[in-house]
């Protein structure tokens, strides 16, 4: 029986030690397991966040190994190199494909009920490769996708029209990467639609605009790289909102990278799109309506996927 108060972070590197951070905050769990090949290292960061402990809430947060994940009802995957200044996601598919061959098996072994949270990038491939080799579900393996890019654009959008980024409803999604797209059709800042709103608040071109954002979303990570060599606190973010819509079954709609299986008339890949989060993972993938351009730009960056997919032995 899995223990919905216990989560295991694989991966203690930034992006692992920033989430445990924001988790040990947030009061949601119990127990924090950290699992990290260089195994003193999750014992440092164990070690330290429990000094925090009595700032927070009291829990059991402990370094271990992958026969301690039996009764985990969330394993969240960091593992894997990040990204160098001037590298891109898809550039680590292949290392980062051979560590999760030699992850993930390990985990299915000892718990074949989890949800998977897929962090390691590229998150989509990688969704899609922990899939397979986990045998699990589609439902039960996500990844974070486009999360944190969606509130990078909120935050952009929020700043440049003055207005909390809570208001603002827009969406990326596609690839967590070079070929991610926005749904501006969709996008409204409190059911007052974009264009509407820019307008109100004196902005007038649109397209412009619209360019100038994406291109600020898309390379947000490079851009922070280039300056501080990883990215962190954003993602931490980002997956406690996913986390919290798993365990409190929030039935969140989320742009979580989830298998797409004929919606989009996009088959077997896994990329962001809007999908129904709960306690079961991905309850629904949900088929959005689109733009025609949009639709045109779903299907280059699932296009752009499926040939990393297709060039990978799983
Ligand atoms: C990010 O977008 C690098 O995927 C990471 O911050």
């Amino acid at each position: 029986m899995n223990n919905i108060q216990k989560v295991a972070i694989i991966g203690c590197g930034f992006v692992g030690s920033s989430i445990a951070f924001t988790l040990m905050q947030s009061g949601t769990f119990s127990e924090l397991l950290l699992i990290d090949a260089n195994h003193q290292r999750a014992e440092g960061e164990a070690m330290d966040l429990s000094h925090g402990l009595p700032f927070a809430h009291p829990m059991d947060i402990r370094a271990g190994s992958y026969d301690d994940i039996a009764d985990c009802a969330l394993v969240i995957v960091t593992a894997g190199a990040g990204q160098k200044p001037g590298e891109t996601r898809l550039d680590l598919v292949h290392k980062n494909v051979e560590i999760f061959k030699s992850i993930i098996p390990e985990v299915a072994r000892r718990n074949p009920n989890a949800i998977l949270l897929i962090v390691s990038n590229p998150v989509d491939v990688l969704t899609y490769a922990a899939w397979k080799l986990s045998g699990y579900p589609a439902n039960r393996v996500l990844g974070s996708g486009t999360v944190l890019d969606t509130a990078r654009l909120k935050y952009l959008l929020g700043e440049r029209l003055q207005v909390d980024s809570r208001s603002v409803h827009a969406v990326i999604i596609g690839e967590h990467g070079d070929s991610e797209l926005a749904v501006w059709s969709g996008a409204n800042v409190s059911g007052v639609p974009l264009d509407h709103f820019c307008e109100l608040r004196g902005f007038y071109d649109h397209d412009k605009a619209d360019e100038w954002l994406h291109r600020e979303v898309r390379d947000s990570a490079y851009e922070i790289i280039r300056r501080k060599g990883a990215t962190y606190y954003g993602v931490a973010m980002a997956v406690k909102r996913i986390v919290h819509a798993i365990v409190r079954d929030e039935h969140s709609v989320l742009p979580v990278s989830n298998l797409v299986q004929g919606q989009y008339g996009i088959e077997n890949l896994c990329m962001s799109v809007p999908a129904i989060v709960g306690r079961n993972g991905v309850e629904t993938t949900l088929e959005i309506p689109l733009a025609e351009e949009e639709h045109r730009a779903l299907a280059a960056s699932a296009q752009t996927l499926q040939q990393v997919i297709q060039s990978l032995d799983l």
